[in-house]
């Protein structure tokens, strides 16, 4: 990290201090007109954060990476929050040449012959993407948490991020799931059903399983690969540029 970032994050985590997940939105956007984005994948605690976000009106914008294989019910979360908040929530897609060149090559489920593959999926359909979507933008805003995994369970709430040179934000990085649950079911929130069926950890169809009771909370994710390869690449360079993390 350069020094001028890192001066910043000091000089946010003082000013953010105790503030709630949706006062400290309401400032960021403040601070940082235009320069505000959030990445929803539409999971859980992604629609604790829309629902700050577009209830109060806050200029922070919303994107979604659209990898082309989510799950049906994502679209209609989806949908859902566009029409609860009357808003429309922008997209972002795979650069068409790149995945017709690797699906042709490699096959429409490639993911599953090697972890090179997947994670070639993942760059092609999410982490380009992403770099994409936060252009021009000075913060990221994710549903990041603590519980979500050990490599997570470090983090800090502001983080730079060296590879999309951005600040990330994590409003409610140390939220328990029976918080994000109860404040779900008070504000009426749209919400995915497959949290109802076992799924906790969310992202493409074909690499998302259900978990059974006391699996671990990303077992569901790439549960074909090891327990190590539990990331898609969207938050490795953040760990990669910080050693503390
Ligand atoms: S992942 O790296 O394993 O895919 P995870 O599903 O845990 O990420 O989600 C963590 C955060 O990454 C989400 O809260 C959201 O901010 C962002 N994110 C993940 N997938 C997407 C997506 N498809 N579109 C937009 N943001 C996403
Ligand atoms: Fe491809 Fe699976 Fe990664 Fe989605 S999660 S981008 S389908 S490898």
């Amino acid at each position: 990290m350069t020094e001028q970032p890192q001066h910043i994050i000091s000089q946010l985590t003082y000013q953010l201090g105790r503030l709630s997940a949706g006062d400290a939105l309401a400032l960021l956007a403040n601070l940082f007109p235009g320069q505000v984005t959030f990445s929803s994948s539409f999971s859980f605690e992604d629609q604790v954060i829309s629902h700050f976000i577009l209830s109060k009106q806050l200029p922070v914008s919303i994107f979604t990476l659209d990898t082309g294989r989510l799950f049906s019910e994502t679209y209609s979360v989806w949908s859902s929050t566009n029409d609860r908040y009357k808003t429309t929530v922008k997209a972002y897609y795979p650069n068409q040449d790149d995945l017709q060149v690797f699906v042709e090559t490699h096959g429409p489920n490639a993911f599953y012959a090697s972890v090179d593959n997947r994670k070639s999926c993942c760059h092609i359909r999410k982490v380009e993407p992403l770099k994409r979507a936060l252009a021009g933008n000075k913060i990221w805003v994710t549903g990041l948490r603590a519980e979500h995994s050990a490599a997570r369970h470090d983090l800090q709430q502001l983080e730079w991020d060296e590879g999309n040179q951005v600040i990330k934000y994590h409003p409610i990085l140390h939220w328990t799931t029976e918080e994000i649950a109860a404040f779900i079911k008070k504000y009426n929130i749209p919400y995915n059903p497959l949290h109802d069926r076992g799924f906790v950890s969310i992202g493409c169809a074909p690499c998302t399983r259900a978990i059974q009771p006391g699996e671990d909370f990303r077992a569901g994710r790439w549960w074909w690969e090891g327990a190590d390869k539990k990331e898609c690449g969207l938050h490795e360079t953040t760990r990669l540029a910080s050693p503390s993390t």
